[in-house]
């Protein structure tokens, strides 16, 4: 089972982003434990991020029929980019959509997400535990329909 973990722009900072809502998680630690859960549950995790919106459509669409599930935090594009959505929506995988911070207890222009509808899950507000569940989602949803 071939998970992809997805990060849009500004993720590469983490670490040097305003600690209250994301931590002091680096990306690198953050991939790093979500690769080691991920052997856990018998996954293969790959991971890719980009600042590059249209790097993201094409990582997206190489990914279809490719990757048995997707873990994306697209960034700010979450709120505005209906490309990535569009691209989303291609996918026949089930995509779990993570945020670090609770998206839905900050700035108004923060709380709607473009691309939810197209995401069977969405899981904010829960830092690194938030990637642990949705991959333990995946987990349990490709195990139930092959
Ligand atoms: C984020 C929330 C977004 O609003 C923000 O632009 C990010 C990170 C999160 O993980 O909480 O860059 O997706």
């Amino acid at each position: 089972m071939t998970i992809y973990l997805l990060h849009g722009c500004n993720l590469d900072m983490l670490g040097r982003r305003r600690q209250e809502h994301y931590g002091g998680i680096t990306l690198q630690m953050l991939e790093n434990e979500v690769v080691r859960k991920g052997r856990e549950l018998g996954m293969k995790v790959r991971s890719f991020q980009t600042n590059h919106e249209g790097d993201l459509v094409e990582k997206i669409h190489e990914l279809v029929d490719r990757a048995d599930g997707i873990v994306i935090n697209p960034g700010a594009w979450t709120h505005y980019s209906y490309a990535i959505r569009d691209a989303l929506e291609i996918l026949d995988a089930p995509v779990a959509e993570v945020h670090l911070s609770d998206i839905y207890a900050r700035e108004e222009w923060r709380r709607r997400s473009v691309i939810s509808d197209v995401c069977a899950v969405t899981i904010a507000g829960k830092g690194l535990q938030g990637y642990v569940e949705a991959l333990e989602w995946l987990a349990a949803e490709i195990g139930s329909t092959g």
